[in-house]
Formats: C-alpha cells, structure tokens, sequence
C-alpha cells in the first residue's frame, strides 16, 4: 500500500541562530518540489496554545515555577499535535514546525534543570510513539547568538532575558540529544555564510526526498 502520510521536520537552535529567515527558505524549498508544507510554530500553533505561549513567554508578577512551564509547554503541544500537527500529517501534508520537544529537553532540561527522564515520561505521555522524521539543529556559538538575537531590538520575552550560562546549557543538551539520536538530528553550523548554511539544510532535507 502507498504511504500518504506526510513527514514532519522541526527547527531548532538556541536565540538568534537564524530560524526566523530559514523557515520560509525550507518552506519555499519544499514548496518548489510540490510537497504540501503546513508551517507551524511551538509553543503555540492553534488559539488556544498561542494563548499558553503568551502566557509562557511574557513576564509577570507572579513567576512561573519550572514544573508549571513545562505543564503548560506540553499542554501547548498536546493541543497543537492533536489539531493541527496530526491531521496534517495524516492528510499527506509535510509539517514544518518552528521548534518542537528537544526545544524542552534544550531549555527545561538544559536551562531550567529539569530530569531529562521526567521530560521523556512527558513526551511519551503526550505524543505516544510520534517523533520528527528529521530535526534541523541550527547551532552557533552562544555569544553570537545572544547578540544577534539583542540586536533584533524589541523587549527581550522571559526565556531572552536569561544569562549566558543558561542557554550554555541549552545548547549543550542541543548538542547532545543531537548526539544520542545522530540519524534524525542533523547539525546545522550557522555561524557561516548564509548561502553555506542553506546549503546544508538543503543536503538534510534530501535525505527525507529520496
Ligand atoms: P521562539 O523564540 O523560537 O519563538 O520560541 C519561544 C521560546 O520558547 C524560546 O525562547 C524557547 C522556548 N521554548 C521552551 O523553553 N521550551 C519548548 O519546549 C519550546 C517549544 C520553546
């Protein structure tokens, strides 16, 4: 029998590493090759999870505890997967999500010290066996990309306002979970030329064309 089902490639990396320009790049990518791309973003994706994101990324008087922000990180996703990343792939179409779970194994397990253990309980919760068919992890060195992403201008959200050694951490997971799971995370160096960078996103996103 033919598999309609559609693939689903998530875009990772830590603040200002480039996600911004290359999502509607592998949008465009696909696009040109006639593949059905619904394009999507967490936390967020329907109303009600971009209700939570606003809820996650702004400040308030009262601090979020980290086992609430990743209550509220997963909910997001359980509302998303179930509206709009599931039928979507269900329908044939490809999925192109703008960070998704290792963005939480990156930073509540990395910044915020969650249990990675705790985090893949969570996932397997929410998500059963469904897992990205390829992750593209955009990684630059943390100054550059702190630096970047303050140049931008603008108010700095809850996750941006935190110091250099959290998203040390962050990208440490990153390159780690990219480590344990080396055939569906592909490491993008991004801290290059942006025609190099594109280059290889579009060497990963042919490993899913063949
Ligand atoms: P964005 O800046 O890519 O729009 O993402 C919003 C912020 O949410 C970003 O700082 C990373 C953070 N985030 C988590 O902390 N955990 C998650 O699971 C996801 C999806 C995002």
């Amino acid at each position: 029998m033919m598999d309609i089902k559609g693939k689903f490639i998530t875009l990772e990396g830590g603040e200002g590493v480039g996600k911004t320009t290359n999502v509607p790049f592998i949008k465009n990518y696909l696009q040109n090759l006639n593949i059905p791309v619904v394009v999507t973003r967490e936390p967020g994706g329907t109303k009600l999870a971009e209700k939570i994101r606003d809820l996650l990324l702004q400040s308030n008087d009262e601090s979020l505890t980290s086992h609430a922000e990743i209550l509220l990180m997963f909910a997001a996703r359980a509302q998303h997967l179930n509206h709009v990343i599931k039928p979507a792939l269900a329908e044939g179409h490809w999925v192109l999500c703008d960070r998704f779970t290792d963005a939480t194994y990156a930073y509540q397990g990395g910044g915020r010290g969650m249990a990675l253990e705790t985090i893949g309980w969570l996932e397997n919760f929410v998500q059963g066996d469904l897992r990205p068919d390829l992750t593209l992890l955009l990684d630059v060195p943390v100054e550059i990309g702190m630096t970047r992403a303050k140049n931008r201008g603008g108010d700095l959200d809850r996750f941006e306002s935190e110091q250099l050694h959290f998203f040390n951490k962050v990208r440490q997971v990153y390159l780690q979970q990219a480590q344990q799971y080396p055939d569906r995370i592909k490491i993008i160096k991004a801290d290059q030329p942006l025609d190099d960078v594109q280059e290889a996103i579009i060497g990963a996103l042919k490993l899913l064309l063949l």
